[in-house]
């Protein structure tokens, strides 16, 4: 994960940008944070712990000051050369951008309008909105139950719809100082394969729900200058990916992969910071799909016929007690 000056972008790409992101705490939401921040946003990132948000935070701090301090041993000016990232004099450096955590819950309505006026007090602005928190049980389609199902619903299709509701009508259809609607990108993260994930029927349904939903606003918004994109993860060498699954699941996942491996956070943390970019400002009503090939390759994973109990049964994840 990237915690220093970006590899593929220029210093200072995205300064003075606000990007608001969920799930910033962990994951492929983390390692996306710290290229935004390297490359000059101000960043708010939620989840509902503190802690992991925290640590985020911590991460590229640590970053801004390791340049700061760079900056001087080259006897150059790191500081100061973008705006958007804190004053000078702090031994941090100024083209990097900072990051704040926030707890919400992105299934809440009201703490979602919480966090985006408080993101709004703060900076005044969002440019740009990632949807990424998200995630799913594992668990085969007649063992789901209503309240199974809703839930992850809720968490991954009903949010990004609270989220981008909220920034966009606070924050990116609301005119500018120059008397016309604001605008802004909205990125929502989804899922590939696309034609159906064994064991999370509740996830694919909810993952179409959200592509289809950025598709009809692309529509809808592009006269307020919004452009809202999906990115459908294939799989991804997170800590949650390598770590909740069925051990036989997660270690036959990089050979379904034409590619013939998962995807690593740097990766899709470049893709973020892209569609942040003025490269990225004639996307929109796209789902960009960023794995491996997976998409294309018609053998199941889960493998639900090869990858069954001894009595048959499909794989399913063993859930752990809340605690
Ligand atoms: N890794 C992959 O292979 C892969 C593939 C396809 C799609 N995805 C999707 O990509 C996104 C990131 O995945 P990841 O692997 O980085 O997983 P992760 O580390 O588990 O990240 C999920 C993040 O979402 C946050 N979150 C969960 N429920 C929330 C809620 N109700 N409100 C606010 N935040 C919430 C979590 O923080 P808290 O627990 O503190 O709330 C966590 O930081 C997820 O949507 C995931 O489903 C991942």
């Amino acid at each position: 994960m990237n915690a220093s000056p970006s590899r593929i972008f220029a210093p200072g790409l995205l300064a003075g940008q606000v990007v608001l992101l969920s799930g910033g705490g962990s994951g492929l939401g983390r390692a996306a944070t710290l290229e935004l921040a390297a490359l000059g946003a101000d960043v708010t990132i939620c989840g509902r712990r503190a802690e992991p948000l925290q640590e985020t935070a911590a991460l590229a701090e640590e970053a801004a000051r390791r340049r700061g301090a760079d900056a001087d041993a080259a006897g150059g000016d790191d500081r100061g050369a973008a705006a958007g990232g804190a004053a000078a004099g702090d031994g941090r450096s100024a083209a990097v951008g900072t990051v704040h955590a926030a707890v919400c819950d992105v299934r809440e309505e009201d703490q979602v309008d919480a966090l985006v006026d408080a993101v709004l007090e703060r900076h005044g602005r969002i440019d740009t909105l990632v949807n990424n928190a998200g995630g799913q049980f594992l668990a085969p389609a007649e063992t789901i139950s209503p309240k199974g199902f809703r839930t992850v619903m809720r968490l991954n299709a009903e949010s990004a719809w609270l989220m981008s509701h909220a920034v966009a009508t606070k924050a990116m259809i609301p005119d500018g100082d120059d008397g016309a609607p604001r605008g802004g990108k909205i990125v929502s993260v989804t899922l590939s394969p696309h034609h159906g994930l064994p064991g999370m029927a509740h996830s694919s349904a909810s993952r179409a729900a959200v592509e289809n939903l950025m598709r009809v606003l692309s529509i809808e918004w592009a006269r307020f200058g919004i452009r809202l994109n999906a990115i459908a993860a294939g799989q991804f060498g997170t800590r949650t990916f390598l770590t909740k699954y069925p051990r036989e699941m997660v270690e036959s996942a990089a050979a379904m992969v034409p590619l013939q491996r998962l995807g690593t956070e740097d990766e899709f943390a470049w893709l973020v910071a892209f569609l942040c970019s003025p490269a990225g400002d004639f996307f929109s009503g796209s789902v960009l799909t960023m794995d491996g090939a997976r998409d294309n390759h018609l053998g199941p994973w889960p493998d639900v016929i090869g990858n069954a109990d001894a009595d048959g049964n499909p794989l399913q994840e063993a859930r752990r007690a809340k605690g």
